[in-house]
């Protein structure tokens, strides 16, 4: 349920609060902090998406690292998987793992990518792929302890009438919440762990709510980050400024007048 508009000052305050609750760790990054170097796997160079915000794609991976290491997990159905490469890559970093990938996503073309990452990762056989939107995939999730339901979905509040096709890895409706409230607030059996990567940018205060709602929060990251590509053209950037007027985007401004937001990513355990 969206709330009613609420100040800045209180919907920051309110963020603050969740990551004091929480012990988040906090960190800093920069677009041009991560290369595809960064996100190698073994001796392989992986292929991306037309999705290329690595810095965002490395957040995942290392969230993904961290659910792996937080529970005995059986099954990652990832949503809106990409390139794979988080899957990956986190996999690799826990010093391998042998259960299943449900990897699922919208675009066919980023599924050939997933495909082709996995092939040449010698990983293959742990894959499964299906060309699908979330609102096909959650009706026939499976939930339950041992089951890791990851997402990266698109989290940027855009305005409608820059929704276009070009939008559509990053487009998370006009207040950035179209994936992120019904994936949360989709029914799953106690004990399930949920990977979730989000931002300020995206109704904090609704997205907590939600939460706190529903599960128990196991572990916090945020991640300071200048406003880049997506966010500093406008109509987006007049209308996330919109947004912070009203409570629904968290986000600073230095004297130059320059944004930065935060990258969040949240374990969660449903109760
Ligand atoms: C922010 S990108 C993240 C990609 C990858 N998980 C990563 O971290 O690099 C969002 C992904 O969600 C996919 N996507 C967009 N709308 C979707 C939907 N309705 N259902 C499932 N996937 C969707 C996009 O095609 C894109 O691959």
């Amino acid at each position: 349920m969206p709330h009613q508009s609420m100040s800045h000052e209180r919907a920051a305050h309110t963020l603050e609060e969740f990551f004091t609750g929480h012990r988040a760790v906090r960190g800093a990054i920069r677009e041009s902090d991560v290369t595809i170097a960064h996100l190698r796997l073994g001796t392989y160079t992986p292929e991306v998406t037309k999705f290329d915000a690595l810095e965002d794609t490395y957040l995942y991976a290392q969230l993904i690292a961290r659910a792996l290491s937080t529970a005995t997990i059986h099954t990652i159905t990832d949503i809106g998987a990409g390139s794979s490469i988080p899957t990956l890559w986190a996999i690799r970093s826990v010093g391998g793992w042998n259960g299943r990938v449900e990897a699922s996503d919208v675009d066919a073309a980023a599924l050939d990518v997933s495909r082709r990452n996995a092939e040449k990762t010698g990983s293959l056989a742990q894959y499964a792929f299906q060309h699908a939107s979330l609102f096909d995939v959650l009706p026939h999730l499976v939930t339950g302890p041992g089951h890791l339901i990851a997402a990266n979905l698109p989290y940027l509040p855009i305005p409608l009438p820059s929704a276009g096709p070009d939008m559509m890895t990053v487009n998370g409706g006009p207040d950035g919440t179209q994936y992120l409230l019904p994936l949360l607030a989709h029914p799953m059996e106690q004990g399930t762990l949920v990977a979730l990567q989000w931002s300020s940018l995206s109704d904090p205060v609704a997205v907590m709510r939600c939460i706190e709602r529903s599960y128990a929060v196991l572990s916090v990251t945020a991640h300071q980050t200048p406003f880049g590509m997506y966010t500093n053209a406008n109509p987006i950037r007049a209308h996330l400024e919109q947004q912070r007027r009203e409570g629904r985007a968290v986000f600073s401004t230095n004297k130059a007048g320059e944004h930065a937001y935060m990258f969040l990513g949240t374990i969660l355990q449903r109760c």
